[in-house]
């Protein structure tokens, strides 16, 4: 006896895309491709579920890790995701190489999706190194009030350095102490004008500014305003990009995704 093939339901089973997110563009890029593909493919949006309050995201969302490589890959598996869009920061080094890896396993077809660099403008006084310990061998030789945009995490390279004070920006308020000996917190979501910015630099004196090179508009603004003020710049280089397909640009992302389907 043959199998009779259920044709109509293969016609609806709908192509599953997992992106990445965590980033404003992985939002936007949930939104148009749940708008683009609402006939061919259903649109998860995977968070790290760091903050508590995140922005609402078009189509599924899952939040809280997958629990590494293994997870990822038994997720990519038993949701039969067709596609990855790896939308997430450019520093979010380990859940990139785990997608690398996971999709690398499952075949599911992988894209990174990765802002620009900034470009940082002619006559900025930038040092720039390889991750927080580079930038606390240098900090103490540049400035005595810094602004901190990096997160908080890896702010212990810096509890040594008692010559510093320290204001560290974040989204919320972290549950424990901060490593650092002399600091303050504020807490601010993006995105800054540059209004914003020389008005934070003046109000608490600062006299240099220690971020990673994330890109994007919504926080470029410091740098504007640092370099107008003449204030030396701590810039984090970021990590080496996974291999594989990439593009900077949303349009072309969903581009990509519509010649996988
Ligand atoms: N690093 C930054 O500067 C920065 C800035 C803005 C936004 N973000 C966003 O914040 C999130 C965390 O950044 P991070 O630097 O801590 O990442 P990370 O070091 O690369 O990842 C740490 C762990 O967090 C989980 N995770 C990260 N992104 C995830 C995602 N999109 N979906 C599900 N799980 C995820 C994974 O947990 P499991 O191993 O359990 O899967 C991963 O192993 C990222 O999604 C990133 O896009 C980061």
């Amino acid at each position: 006896m043959t199998a009779r093939v259920n044709w109509s339901a293969m016609r609806m089973a709908k192509a599953k895309i997992l992106i990445l997110g965590g980033t404003g563009e992985a939002r936007e890029l949930a939104a148009r491709a749940v708008a683009r593909f609402a006939d061919q493919a259903l649109v998860i949006t995977s968070q790290a579920g760091v903050t508590s309050t995140p922005e609402p995201v078009a189509g599924r969302l899952v939040s809280g890790g997958f629990g590494g490589i293994s997870g990822l890959q038994s997720f990519i598996e038993d949701e039969d995701i067709a596609l990855v869009v790896d939308a997430t920061h450019a520093f979010a080094a380990t859940i990139s190489d785990n997608a690398y890896i996971a999709c690398l396993a499952t075949r599911a077809r992988r894209i990174t999706l990765v802002r620009p660099q900034w470009e940082i403008p002619e006559g900025a006084r930038v040092t720039e190194v390889a991750d927080m310990a580079g930038a606390a061998r240098v900090l103490e030789k540049l400035a005595s009030r810094v602004l901190v945009t990096t997160g908080r995490r890896g702010l212990e390279a810096f509890s040594s350095l008692q010559r510093i004070w320290f204001l560290v920006r974040l989204i919320e308020m972290p549950a424990q102490p901060l490593a650092l000996t002399d600091y303050r917190i504020i807490t601010a979501r993006p995105p800054y004008t540059v209004e914003d910015e020389r008005k934070l630099l003046g109000e608490y004196a600062i006299d240099g500014l220690l971020s990673k090179q994330s890109g994007g508009d919504a926080t470029f603004a410091k740098i504007i305003a640092a370099v107008e003020a003449d204030l030396p710049i701590v810039l984090i280089r970021r990590p080496d990009l996974v291999p594989g397909d990439w593009t900077a640009s949303i349009d072309d992302c969903l581009d990509w995704l519509q010649a996988q389907l």
